[in-house]
C-alpha cells in the first residue's frame, strides 16, 4: 500500500444508512479490521441510552475522545480499520480526525425516505418515531474541506463498497 493509505475510514451517516452494514463490507475488501465506534461508550452513556434518554453533546465528548485514542493506537501499531460513527456533526467529526491526513470520512447519503424504508424493514432493531427526522435536523453534511468520500446508498451493498474502495485510490490492495 501506499504512504498515503488511510490508517482510518470514519463511516458516517444517520441511523440506518448502512454504517454497519457498508463499514463490514469495507472492511472484509481491504483486510482492515471494523469497529463499531459505539462500543466506546461509557456506561454513564449505555446508561441513558437503556432508559430512552438522549444523549447531549457534554456525554459524546468522551465518547468521540475514546474514538480518537483508538484512532492514535491502531495508527501507531500500524493497523487499519474501518469504523462506524453517526459523527453527524462537524465538532464530533473533528475529534475524530483531529488534524490526521490519514484518517478519511465516509459519508453514506441518502434521502430520509429510502432510509425511513430501509429502517422499517430492518430486523432486530427498534426505532422509536421521530427518531430518524431528528437525525436529520443534526445532520451537518461534510464540507469540501473535510475531504470526504461522499456515496450514494441507493444503490446494491458490492458497489457503494467498489465506489468507496476506488475514491481512496489505493495504490495497491
Ligand atoms: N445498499 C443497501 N441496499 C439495501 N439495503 C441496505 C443497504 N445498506 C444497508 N441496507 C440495510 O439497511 C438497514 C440499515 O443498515 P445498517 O444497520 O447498516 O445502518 P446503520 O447506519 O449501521 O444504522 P445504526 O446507526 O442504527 O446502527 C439494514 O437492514 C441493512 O441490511
Ligand atoms: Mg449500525
Amino acid at each position: 500500500m501506499g504512504s498515503e493509505t488511510p490508517c482510518a475510514l470514519v463511516v458516517m451517516g444517520v441511523s440506518g444508512s448502512g454504517k454497519s452494514t457498508i463499514g463490514e463490507s469495507v472492511a472484509k475488501r481491504l483486510h482492515w479490521s471494523y469497529v463499531d465506534g459505539d462500543k466506546f461508550h461509557p456506561a454513564s452513556n449505555v446508561a441513558k441510552m437503556s432508559a430512552g434518554e438522549p444523549l447531549t453533546d457534554e456525554d459524546r465528548w468522551p465518547w468521540l475522545q475514546a474514538i480518537a485514542d483508538e484512532i492514535d493506537r491502531l495508527a501507531a501499531s500500524g493497523a487499519r480499520a474501518v469504523i462506524a460513527c453517526s459523527a453527524l456533526k462537524r465538532s464530533y467529526r473533528e475529534i475524530l480526525v483531529h488534524g490526521r491526513e490519514d484518517v478519511r470520512i465516509v459519508f453514506l447519503d441518502g434521502t430520509q425516505d429510502l432510509i425511513a424504508e430501509r429502517l422499517a424493514a430492518r430486523k432486530g432493531h427498534f426505532m422509536p418515531p421521530g427518531l430518524l427526522a431528528s437525525q436529520f435536523r443534526t445532520l451537518e453534511r461534510p464540507g469540501a474541506d473535510e475531504r470526504p468520500i461522499t456515496v450514494s446508498i441507493d444503490a446494491p451493498i458490492a458497489r457503494i463498497v467498489d465506489e468507496i474502495v476506488s475514491q481512496l485510490h489505493l495504490v495497491s490492495q
